[in-house]
């Protein structure tokens, strides 16, 4: 039986990629500050630890692994990596779980390891325009994320890759664009905008509104969970490193997509337009390269996940107002 350790177990991704390890026969051990808060994990053994500690990182590591999946991160949606506040942090953090865990897995002799890297990544120079972003991955330099969170990403792309070098991992890199569905952050300040969409239209009343930040204009893509996850089973069983794109090519302007959720939950309400943390104005996933080198496209169309995403998020918004 294949073993795998899952570093951010207790996270969105993370605990759908154990519940897949395990569907595959896998056993899994999860690692995480917490455990999955929707009990959406089935990990055969859970710790609870700080991966910014190296002690924490080497004893996850203990017993020998065939796969090592990190998606530990101090990490959130344009509330939370956009405003300025979190910087110091979400370097600080993130940084010191992928030293810790790369060092660990070194010494632990594993067979692959998987980074969760970000579109945060790529310059900002190249997504000024809406309607026009670029995000190829040979488009990654010269280097200008516009935040903090996509600067730590990119050198940590780099340091995996120089475990690769010197110290024998065989690395694989993804750069997820924007990935949404149920049992994700969907209240609290991390969320990301599908959530939050979808929170804000559960919790109107027909003939309001819902906020939305910016002019609405900027534009993004957004890819559903279970795509993901086969994208990522797909790179880890080939012999490809990447660092390549896991997304949606399917862009969409915020207006456009709040108005996609409004029309899903067959409500009668208005977008209001207001000041807030915006990130770059134009984002678009570009998949010649995995379609390439592993024949990977996503399967549900964007109204497809929402559908199911708007299920799960209005159930939890009517489960809080009853508790
Ligand atoms: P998430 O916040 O739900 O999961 C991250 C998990 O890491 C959390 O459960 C958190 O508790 C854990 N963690 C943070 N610091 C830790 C520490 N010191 N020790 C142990 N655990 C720690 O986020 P997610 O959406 O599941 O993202 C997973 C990975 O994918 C992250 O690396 C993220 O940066 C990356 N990513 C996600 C998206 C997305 O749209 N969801 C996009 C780009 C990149
Ligand atoms: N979160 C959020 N909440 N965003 C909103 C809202 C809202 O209520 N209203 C409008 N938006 C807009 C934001 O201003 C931003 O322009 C856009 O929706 C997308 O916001 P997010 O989904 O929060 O983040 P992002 O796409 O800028 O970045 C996300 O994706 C990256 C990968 O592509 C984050 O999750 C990053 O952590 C991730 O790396």
């Amino acid at each position: 039986m294949k073993k795998a350790l899952v570093c951010g177990a207790g996270g969105f991704i993370g605990g759908h990629l154990v519940n897949r390890l395990k569907s595959e026969g896998y056993w899994v051990r999860g690692v995480d500050l917490k455990q999955n808060e929707f009990g959406n994990n089935q990990a055969d053994e859970f710790i609870i630890g700080d991966l910014t500690l190296l002690n924490v990182a080497m004893n996850a590591l203990e017993g020998g692994f065939d796969e090592v999946y990190q998606l530990a991160a101090d990490m959130g949606g344009a509330g939370y990596i956009f405003t300025g506040f979190n910087d110091a942090s979400v370097m600080h953090n993130s940084a010191l779980c992928n030293l810790n865990i790369l060092e660990a897995s070194a010494n632990a002799g594993v067979g692959k390891i998987f980074y969760s890297s970000s579109a945060c990544m790529y310059p900002e120079y190249n997504q000024l325009d809406p309607e026009n972003p670029k995000c190829s991955e040979d488009s990654a330099y010269p280097a200008a994320p516009d935040s903090e969170y996509g600067w730590e990403k990119l050198f940590s792309e780099r340091l995996y890759l120089a475990y690769q070098r010197n110290r024998g991992l065989d690395v694989r890199i993804a750069r997820f664009h924007n990935i949404f569905g149920p049992c994700g952050t969907w209240q609290g300040g991390k969320e990301k905008a599908p959530a939050a969409m979808c929170r804000k239209v559960a919790e109107a009343t027909d003939g309001t509104f819902i906020e939305v930040w910016g002019d609405g204009k900027q534009t993004r893509s957004f890819l559903y969970i279970d795509d993901c996850i086969d994208a990522i089973r797909a790179l880890v069983k080939s012999d490809f490193s990447g660092p390549v794109n896991i997304g949606s090519e399917e862009m969409i302007s915020i207006n456009d997509f709040a108005q996609m959720v409004i029309d899903i939950a067959n409500k009668k309400l208005t977008i209001n337009n207001i000041t807030g943390p915006q990130g770059v104005r134009g984002r678009n996933s570009d998949n010649s390269l995995i379609f390439k080198k592993l024949g990977w496209k996503p399967s549900l169309t964007l109204r497809q996940g929402m559908e199911l995403t708007y299920k799960w998020v209005s159930k939890q918004v009517a489960i809080s107002v009853t508790a």
